[in-house]
């Protein structure tokens, strides 16, 4: 087991098993313009979504290591198949003896502590990866804060490959995008309100909206996972400490550089000056 320096300081890490976490990115970024950052895309093992909860777990932890060696104090899962499956074990068993004075936080109960003020009827829908939804946290989350709350889920297993593979709004994947929000709302018509709970999921919110009825709100995490980060910081001065402020943002992938540049320019406005280096793990 290696060991971290427990006063480093550095940037905050972001991870997603690919580019969706850009989604979550780009707020942040938004929000805390000073801070620095670096993105960590394990786009070479992509999508976590169909694998088994080991896999994702120890792919998960693999990287989050990484980003400590690299320097993070603060890592955020800024993947909700990652959040579901693996950061539990992360933060009970692996951070303790890790360093206990590193965090790793999800961004799940952000998004959940939020949807109380958006839904009327109190049925909510959640589109996710099929790990996501079988790994329950979500209507297990949403639970505990509102037992009055109705969740109904519907794992769309095709829409990450659909989003890597720069195919957002093709005729195909509104075709796929259909079918899935149609049976959402044929198993609970009385959905007023639907979490987008992957971070691939915004980037294909043209083609959502085209099936959800306008009365439905359509929940994206960025915003409320960026506000969230600011407020934790602000609870933790000492976290917030070690958190430097250059106001830069760089990119690790275990994919070709290349590649990933090709591809975010899918997520991002603009990838020209991106400093992208790939990592790979021996
Ligand atoms: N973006 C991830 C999430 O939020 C999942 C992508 C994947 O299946 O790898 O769940």
């Amino acid at each position: 087991m290696k060991s971290f320096d427990p006063t480093g300081k550095g940037p905050i890490g972001v991870f997603d098993s690919g580019y969706g976490g850009l989604t979550i990115l780009e707020h942040m970024l938004e929000a805390m313009p000073d801070n620095d950052f670096i993105y960590f895309g394990d786009n070479a093992r992509t999508p976590y979504g169909t694998r088994s909860f080991q896999v994702v777990y120890e792919f998960t932890l693999q990287c989050v290591t990484r980003l400590f060696e690299m320097g993070c104090p603060l890592v955020i899962l800024a993947c909700n198949t990652a959040s579901a499956k693996a950061l539990r074990t992360i933060q009970q068993v692996d951070l303790p003896k890790m360093d206990p004075t590193r965090r790793v936080l999800g961004i799940i109960r952000p998004t959940v502590e939020i949807i109380d003020s958006l839904t009327e009827t109190r049925h909510v829908g959640l589109l996710a990866t099929p790990g996501t939804i079988k790994s329950l946290s979500y209507p297990l989350e949403i639970g505990k804060l509102y037992p009055d709350i109705k969740v109904t889920g519907e794992s769309c297993p095709i829409w990450v490959p659909l989003v890597e593979n720069g195919l957002a709004g093709s005729e195909g994947t509104d075709f796929f995008v259909r079918q899935h929000v149609e049976r959402l709302l044929t198993k609970d018509p009385l959905i007023d309100t639907i979490i987008l709970g992957c971070t691939h999921y915004p980037l294909l919110i043209d083609s959502i909206r085209k099936f959800v009825p306008e009365r439905v709100n359509i929940l994206c995490q960025g915003q409320y996972v960026a506000e969230s980060l600011q407020q934790y910081l602000n609870r933790h001065p000492e976290m917030s400490a070690r958190c430097t402020t250059g106001g830069t943002c760089r990119f690790v992938t275990t994919e070709s550089a290349q590649t990933f540049l090709q591809q975010a320019s899918v997520f991002l406005d603009s990838t020209d000056k991106l400093d992208v280096s790939t990592i790979t793990f021996r």
